[in-house]
Formats: structure tokens, sequence, C-alpha cells
């Protein structure tokens, strides 16, 4: 059942290419500028009026609502919210007819997020599903959405699970652009072909498992890790060090890169890993500069660049090169050798990287 693979997790992580296709196809024509969610059909004036959109969501799938808030404002251009379920059920948020809401899971079962979507139906707000189990709670108790089609994910750290969300999310935020003339017809195509070409990016990431391995030996002993990542990357940052920390007990945390000059940075010395995601984008020149303060301090730099990159390769320690991609849809390439790193790092500890202390995989109590 683990298909020649030791643990279903790393099954999991190199299924990708095809989850992340399955979830693209039907619904994806790239060459012909084609994308159709029907799920969503019903709604599609609903949510191209909204006047606003609030992504519920937690854990993983709250990651992937991070990286859909900044895909559908720059695209769509609809401000957007993204809520851990818990805390917009316990508080007395402000919802309404013209809301439209995104739930996000994985199980569809996670009870906080279950409870969060009927407090928002009670104020008359749309909401939408992204979940990957089919006839789950959560899909039945929205008015419309879209599957992820990834497969039933049995390891407890969600991978598979979290790209083709994102795979959704983007492929929703696309076509409510398009209807909503939002986006120009140029960077739409654009954006459809660059899609389309996401499973073959993953795969030549995960030709990068053996030198992820080299890596994850020198670091297994590590006490804390630090993850960085600015604009589309930061919820990745997020990711990587959510995935370290459920399956290999080392504590990490992600940070927006910027950030760190407000407090983390204290945290830095000669044994402190600091994971950089710093792939070509708008804010490359920025991450550029907080490497280099990580460097004066003697971190120690992991960095997930771009392939082709000669700056960064000169002062990481470790370099990680992923191929080129748009920068709303990187997430979908950086997070891969985060998810390797972290798979790799549990099994030479000896953690039970399937079913990590603590964790289940449905969280059905509040
Ligand atoms: C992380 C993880 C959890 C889930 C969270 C939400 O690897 O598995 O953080 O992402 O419990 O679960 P779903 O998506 O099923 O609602």
């Amino acid at each position: 059942e683990k298909g020649g693979y030791e643990h279903f997790m790393i099954k999991e992580i190199f299924e990708q290419p095809r989850s992340i296709g399955d979830c693209l196809r039907g619904r994806l024509n790239a060459n012909e500028g084609h994308l159709h969610l029907g799920g969503i059909q019903d709604y599609i004036n609903k949510i191209t009026n909204a006047d606003r959109i609030l992504i519920i969501a937690c854990g993983t799938s709250w990651h992937a609502g991070l990286v859909a808030e900044y895909i559908f404002e720059e695209f769509c251009r609809i401000p957007v919210e993204v809520e851990y379920a818990s805390e917009f059920r316990y508080r007395n948020p402000v919802v309404g007819e013209k809301d439209v809401v995104i739930a996000i899971s994985q199980s569809g079962e996670t009870a906080d997020t279950l409870a969060a979507i009927e407090l928002a139906k009670s104020k008359g707000a749309t909401i939408l599903g992204v979940c990957n189990v089919v006839g789950s709670s959560i899909p039945r108790a929205t008015h419309a959405g879209s599957y992820t089609h990834a497969g039933p994910e049995i390891g407890v750290a969600s991978t598979k699970a979290f790209t083709a969300q994102i795979s959704v999310l983007a492929m929703m935020a696309l076509m409510i652009a398009h209807k909503k003339g939002a986006i120009k017809e140029s960077v739409y195509r654009n954006l459809l072909l660059e899609l389309d070409a996401i499973p073959d990016k993953v795969a030549k990431c995960l030709d990068l498992n053996p030198q992820i391995e080299i890596i994850s030996e020198k670091f297994k002993n590590a006490t804390n890790f630090l993850y960085l990542g600015r604009g589309y990357n930061f919820p990745v940052a997020l990711e990587g060090a959510l995935k370290l920390k459920e399956i290999s007990y080392i504590h990490a945390e992600g940070y927006p890169a910027a950030e760190m000059k407000h407090g983390p940075i204290a945290l830095i010395d000669e044994n402190m890993p600091v994971v950089f995601i710093a792939t070509k984008d708008g804010s490359y020149e920025k991450i550029v500069s907080n490497i280099q303060e990580v460097k004066a301090r003697k971190g120690q730099v992991i960095a997930v660049v771009t392939e082709g990159d000669t700056e960064i390769g000169s002062m990481a320690d470790h370099i990680i090169e992923v191929p080129a991609a748009h920068e709303a849809l990187m997430p979908l390439i950086s997070v891969v050798p985060l998810q390797l790193l972290s798979y790799h790092i549990a099994v030479m500890r000896g953690c039970n990287v399937d079913q990590p202390r603590n964790l289940a995989k449905s969280v059905t109590v509040e």
C-alpha cells in the first residue's frame, strides 16, 4: 500500500506531480486558454461581486489560505482575510451577505472549521469549500466548492493536500479574476501556462531528494530552526517550520524575513540553522540582504533558490536550486524541498513520521 516507499509521507511527497496533475485535469486547458471549475459555476456572479473573501482553515490548510490571499488580492482585487477557524468562531466576527467564505480542509472533518462555517452561514455569507475527502462533513455543509482530488492522504503531516489546495485556489482566483475583467488577458494566458507546467517542475524538485538527504544529515541534531520567506514564500516558511516541528519534534519557527530584525535575530548564532526561501521574485534583493544579516551573525544558512542563481550561492552554506516559475505559483515548488528536509531529519532522528506523537489526522474535537 506504500507502493515500495518506506513511509506514507514520502510516498505522498513523491505523488505530487501526479496529484497536482489530477487536480488540474479536466479544469485547465492552458493551450486553449480554458479554465473551468464546475463546482463554483453557480456562484460565480456572487463571488465576482463579493465585498470581501474570508478564508477559514486550520494548520497547513490555513497556510494554503495565506498563499491564496496573496493570489486573490493580486489578480482579483478583492480584499481577503485569512482566519484561523478557532479564532473566528469564538469572537463576534463581522460577516454578512456580501461576504464569500472559502473553507479549506483536507479531511473535511475539522471541528473548528465546520463550526466556523455554520456561524458564517447563519449570518448569510456564501460558503465555498476546498476539500480533499469527497462526501465529508465540510463539503456537505457548504453551498458549493471544488475538490482537490489529491487522493487519500494517510501520513498525518499534510503534503500533497497542501499543493492541491493551492492549485485549486489558484484556479479559483484566476477564474474569478478573468470573469471580473480584473486581469489582463496576456497575464491570464501566461498564468494558465505556468500552472500547467507545475507538475513537471515539482518532479524536478523531487530529483533533489539525494542532495536534501545529505543536508538533512548535517542538521539532524539541531534543537532549533528558523524559516524565513517574503511575499508568496512567507506562508511557505510557516509551512516548512510546521512540517519540521510536527514530525521531528525540533522547535522551528517561520517568520516573514523582514520581521527578523524585530526580534528573532537575537536568536542567531553559529548553532542556528536558518532556512531561507529565496527564489527570484519581487522581494529577491530584500531577502539577499536578510541572508547577509544572518551570515554576519554566523547563522547556518540553507537557501532554496531559483536554478542558476549565482548571488546567494556565495553566501549560503547550502543551496537547493529549484526550477523557476511565476512568483504566484512558486509556493507549489518551493515547499517541496522543505517537505523532504523535514521528512529526512525526522527519519534520521528515529521518529514515527507517519504518526507523530500527540497528533491525529483529523481533528474532530474543538
Ligand atoms: C499539518 C496538519 C494539520 C492540518 C490541520 C487541518 O501537517 O496535518 O495542521 O493541516 O489539522 O486539517 P484539515 O485540512 O483536515 O482541516
